[in-house]
Formats: structure tokens, sequence, C-alpha cells
């Protein structure tokens, strides 16, 4: 029997039975790469010539890669993981049929599914496993603008943005009083998926005014088990005071070094004028006594 067609092929065999089924999970992050086991646990010295490889998705049907006997190489079909996708012949003549899958993107996210037949066996699937990819991105620390608007306005309306992260974001605003979670009522979160396929997510909360109203704006990231809180006040001499739980940004410090540098320079300046000053009145004064 001799198999020209890939998808002949899959449409004729993917639906038996296999010797060893197996199912897994893996995370991968968004632009790294990321290794789909599929390993024949009694492997120790594979001969390549009796068997045909598959490394599939099922929606869309596509075949990302596949092994022919009497191949010396893997062959890639014309699509998007054309250039992503890696076997490994060293580790496939071990019984090792792991994918490695280069510059994830959120569109990976999907069950691949590494079916083994054996030609000696008249074609008998001996091997499936599916390894379903959970993709993350990390969110960008959120941005907290303090309320804008007339003093006269009986309500308060913070913002909070966050860009580029997956999955979905929850977002949450806490009372930095008491650290309560604010009525989901005063909420209003939008979430958008921009041109990487990522998300963006833009929350508005409205308080009611009241002379020290301290917020938090949290972006959950499930998958990445990762919160990140940013806090704002209102009092406007005090500018956004940001806060973040696992990486601090210190904007203070930043305008401290500026002042100093600049101070610095300052000093520089006025030494190198009054050195200036000096030495052409010492000039002037030299060249007045030589005319003596
Ligand atoms: C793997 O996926 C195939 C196709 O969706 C399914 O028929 C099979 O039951 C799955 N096997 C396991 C172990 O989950
Ligand atoms: C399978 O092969 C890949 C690629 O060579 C390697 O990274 C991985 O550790 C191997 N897995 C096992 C279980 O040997
Ligand atoms: C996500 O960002 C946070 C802080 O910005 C950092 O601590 C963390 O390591 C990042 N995680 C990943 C998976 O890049
Ligand atoms: C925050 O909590 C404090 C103390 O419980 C409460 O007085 C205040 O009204 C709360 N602020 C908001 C905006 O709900
Ligand atoms: C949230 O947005 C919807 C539609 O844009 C609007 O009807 C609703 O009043 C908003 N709620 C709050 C609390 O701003
Ligand atoms: C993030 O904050 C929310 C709301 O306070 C909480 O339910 C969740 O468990 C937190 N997640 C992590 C990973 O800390």
């Amino acid at each position: 029997m001799r198999l020209r067609s890939p998808g002949l092929f899959l449409l004729l065999l993917s639906g038996l039975q296999a010797d060893i089924q197996k199912k897994e999970e893996v995370q991968g992050i968004v632009g790294s790469s990321v290794e789909l086991n599929c390993v024949y646990p009694e492997g120790s010295s594979f001969d390549l010539n009796d068997f045909y490889i598959y490394w599939q998705t099922a929606m869309p049907e596509t075949v990302v890669t596949y092994y022919l006997p009497g191949n010396t190489s893997p062959r890639y079909k014309d699509n998007r993981y054309q250039h992503r996708a890696q076997l490994s012949l060293d580790s496939m003549e071990q019984g090792n049929f792991s994918l490695r899958l280069y510059n994830i993107t959120p569109q990976d996210e999907q069950t691949f599914h590494c079916l083994v037949f054996q030609k000696s066996l008249e074609l008998k699937k001996v091997l499936q496993v599916n390894v379903t990819l959970h993709v993350a991105a990390n969110y960008s620390i959120p941005v907290v603008s303090n309320p804008i608007g007339p003093s006269e306005d009986e309500e308060l309306t913070f913002m909070c943005k966050s860009t580029n992260g997956y999955p979905r974001p929850n977002v949450y605003w806490i009372n930095q009083t008491d650290n309560s979670l604010l009525d989901e009522a005063l909420q209003n979160s939008t979430v958008s998926v921009n041109e990487h396929g990522l998300y963006d997510v833009v929350s508005t909360l409205r308080v009611r005014r009241a002379p020290n109203v301290n917020v938090k704006c949290c972006i959950e990231n499930v998958l990445l088990h990762q919160n990140l809180t940013v806090s704002s006040q209102t009092e406007p001499s005090s500018g956004t005071k940001d806060k973040i739980t696992d990486k601090p940004a210190r904007p203070q410090e930043k305008n401290i070094t500026v002042f100093i540098v600049f101070g610095i320079l300052c000093v520089l300046v006025a030494v190198a004028v009054a050195a200036g000053w000096f030495y052409r009145n010492r000039r002037s004064s030299g060249s007045y006594i030589g005319h003596v």
C-alpha cells in the first residue's frame, strides 16, 4: 500500500483507535517557543522506515508536519506552521516525536494531534497524543488616569488601561481604604482584540465624589496567575501615584535624578562662567600692567 496524499491518508486512518492514547496540556508564551510532547513509551530504537508520523490540528484541519517512511527529513506543508514547526530526526529515532513550535501566536491556541502509524502492522495506529496548547501573554502595567472634569460633578470617573495580554482579562476595582472589591455596577470594561490578536482593555469606574477617594485597578491574567495592580488618588497636587504589586515603577525617583542632574549642570555652568570672567579679568589686568 502506497499513499501519496497525506490528506487522504489522514481521512482514512485518523478515526481508528490507537494502541496508546494520551492527552496533554501545555502552556506557551506569545513570541516564544514550546515543546509539544509525543513520546512512544517503549521506544529505545526506532526504525523510522516502518513509521508514518503526523502532527495535525483539527480546527482548521491542517497537517502541521509529517514524516513518511524512507525519507531523510520531515516534511512541512505550505501553511502557517511551515517555518515554525520542527521535528528532530535524532529524537525520532528514539521514539520521541515531540514537535517544537516557535514564535507562538494566539491563533496557536488549539489541540495538536500526534499520530503514529506502523507500516509493518498494516498501518495500525500505534500512538496518538492530543496536546492542547494554552497561549498566554503578559498584560502591560495598567495606567490609571485620575478623574478629570469640573469639581462640581457629583461623580468621579477613573479610567484604567492595559494592553497586549492573553487570554481575556478579569478587571477588578478595589477600594484602597479597606481593600474591598467595588460594586461591579459602578464599572464598565471594554475588551478589544488588537492587530496582534491580543487583548486590550479599558475600564471606567464611576464613584460618588468624596474628599478622599483612593482606588486601585487590578488586571488579572488567570493563566499566568498574575494580578497587576495600580493605585490612584484624587488629590490633584500629588499627581499619579502608582504602585505595582510585583514590579514597582518609581516615577518619583526618576524625577529626583532629573533634578540632581539639572542641579549639577547649573553648578557647572556657573563655575564655567565665573572661571571665564576671572580669566578675562586677569588677562585684561595683565595687559594693563604690561602697558605701564
Ligand atoms: C484525541 O482526539 C481525538 C480527536 O478529537 C479523539 O477522538 C480522541 O478520543 C482523543 N484522545 C484522547 C486520549 O483524548
Ligand atoms: C524529545 O525530544 C525533544 C527534542 O529533541 C527534547 O527536547 C525532549 O526533551 C525529548 N523528550 C523526551 C521525553 O525525551
Ligand atoms: C510579566 O510581567 C511581570 C511584570 O511586568 C514580570 O514580573 C513577569 O515575569 C512577566 N511574565 C512573563 C511570563 O513574561
Ligand atoms: C471605601 O471604604 C471606606 C471604608 O469602608 C468607605 O468609607 C468608602 O466610602 C469606600 N469608598 C468607595 C469609593 O466605595
Ligand atoms: C456602561 O456602558 C453602557 C453602554 O456603553 C452604559 O449604558 C452604562 O450606563 C455604562 N455603565 C457605567 C457604570 O458607566
Ligand atoms: C487577583 O485578584 C482577584 C481579586 O482580588 C482574586 O480573586 C484573585 O485570586 C487574584 N489572583 C491572584 C493570582 O493573585
